[in-house]
């Protein structure tokens, strides 16, 4: 058993995004977005499942935020959805939107809770996908347009901005492998959608930073895993330190170092992003923190001489078939403390684990595993902050059970249960283990 104190100040949260949780799809002036379509074409969503009521948060953010409360969060990271506030993705500005995100901040300060505002977690206006979406370059300005109108209406309140989720999915799983909106499998255009995320970030952040009317600070939140080895022998141990995390190659260096990844523009042969003179300068500018999501580790083999990625035999998985090993997160944390020089505060933006939980005749969910999962990377989180990471917070990956992509509601991430039938909640065993902790400031 481990007890650990995290610094005080350290920043407990959850976290969730707008096309996950809210519903309310075409309520309020709300545009469409590449979700939608996405989803309600046939074949694409487990269950032809949608996000059209998902689990009605638009309707119902007074009780989860006071399910937040009785849980003791400090800070909830949720997004907003670009097509609330600009229906058609440009142009005029629909107020009922920015009226609701409004009423969901004063909630949360209310409950004393912080916001952390991820302004694109995946839900893209449609009219901005039919003009090249992502793989068009105007989409930097276009998301810098937006980002200000947003930093401008709720940064007298919201301080913590986070301009885009993991732009690796958006990039690979959207454009390349075609398995997320808006599901086209073009790895040309994946590797210039990599370079227009960059950008759309530096932009944004400019933007943020400009239109808020109160000091904020902004960053990135970005997917990483780690490459560990898939035995203790010395040439899996090699092939793992060797092999490419194209998650990190493909964002870390343009961020923080101001280029991409030589090896892979010399693996990418001819798919090269186009670069503009000073669109480097943009990426790379100032990070106010880095946000990071942590899960899984990737396990790498050098057998037959290729060094591979394989399942470990021993290993423990979720229902995503992700392995649960926190040694990962540890490692990525303490890489990225190199790679920041250490001046960088880093926020792990979403960790957390979907299992097959059931209601018990007692009424409860004792998913002792979600619990279990927390343990094992919160010690990993304070094994690093120990180490030196400048560590700020933790946001457990979700509050609710929700709507996850193209695998519909078959994986349940959630602290608290959504009865996706009556929309009743109940908080889970973990949700309650997460709750002492937040009370001891420490692992338990
Ligand atoms: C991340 C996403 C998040 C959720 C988790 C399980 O990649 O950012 O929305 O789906 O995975």
């Amino acid at each position: 058993m481990t007890n650990r104190t995290f610094p005080q100040g350290f920043l407990w949260g959850t976290a969730t995004a707008s096309y996950q949780i809210e519903g309310a799809a075409r309520e309020d002036g709300r545009g469409e977005s590449i979700w939608d379509r996405f989803s309600q074409t046939p074949g694409k969503v487990v269950n032809g499942d949608t996000g059209d009521v998902a689990c009605d948060h638009y309707h119902l953010y007074k009780q989860d935020i006071q399910l937040m409360k009785s849980l003791g969060v400090s800070a909830y990271r949720f997004s907003v959805a670009w097509p609330r506030i600009l229906p058609t993705g440009t142009g005029s500005v629909n107020q009922k939107g920015i009226d609701f995100y409004s009423r969901v901040i004063d909630e949360l300060l209310a409950a004393g809770i912080r916001p952390f505002i991820t302004l694109y977690h995946w839900d893209l206006p449609i009219e901005l996908h039919d003009r090249g979406g992502w793989t068009n370059r105007d989409i930097a300005g276009w998301f810098a347009d937006y980002a200000a109108i947003v930093a401008r209406a709720l940064g007298d309140r919201a301080q913590d901005w986070i301009t885009l989720n993991e732009p690796w999915c958006t990039s690979f799983l959207g454009y390349d492998m075609g398995v997320h909106a808006p599901g086209i499998c073009n790895h040309h255009l994946a590797v210039q959608t990599v370079h227009n995320t960059l950008l759309a970030h530096g932009a944004g952040m400019q933007a943020i930073r400009a239109a808020s009317p109160t000091p904020c600070r902004v960053g990135i939140t970005l997917n990483m895993g780690y490459n560990l080895p898939a035995t203790d022998s010395e040439a899996d141990r090699i092939a793992a330190e060797n092999a490419v995390d194209s998650v990190y190659e493909w964002f870390v260096p343009p961020i923080f170092a101001g280029h991409y990844s030589e090896r892979l523009l010399s693996e990418g042969g001819e798919q090269q992003p186009v670069v503009q003179p000073g669109d480097m300068a943009l990426i790379s500018a100032r990070n106010d923190f880095l946000g990071l999501n942590y899960y899984s580790p990737t396990r790498i083999s050098s057998a037959g001489g290729v060094a591979h990625a394989v399942r470990n035999p021993n290993g423990e998985y979720t229902e995503m078939d992700w392995e649960v090993e926190p040694e990962g997160l540890y490692r990525i944390l303490l890489k990225l403390k190199k790679v920041t020089k250490g001046q960088v505060p880093l926020y792990i933006t979403e960790n957390g684990s979907a299992f097959l939980d059931e209601v018990a005749p007692d009424g409860a969910v004792h998913d002792e595993r979600r619990a279990a999962y927390l343990r094992g990377h919160l010690s990993a989180a304070s094994r690093a902050i120990t180490d030196g990471v400048d560590l700020r917070g933790y946001f457990e990956w979700s509050l609710l059970d929700n709507f996850e992509w193209a695998l519909g509601y078959t994986r349940r991430f959630g602290l608290v249960r959504v009865n996706f039938a009556t929309q009743e909640r109940l908080i889970k065993d973990s949700g309650h283990y997460y709750r002492d902790v937040i009370a001891a400031n420490a692992v338990i």
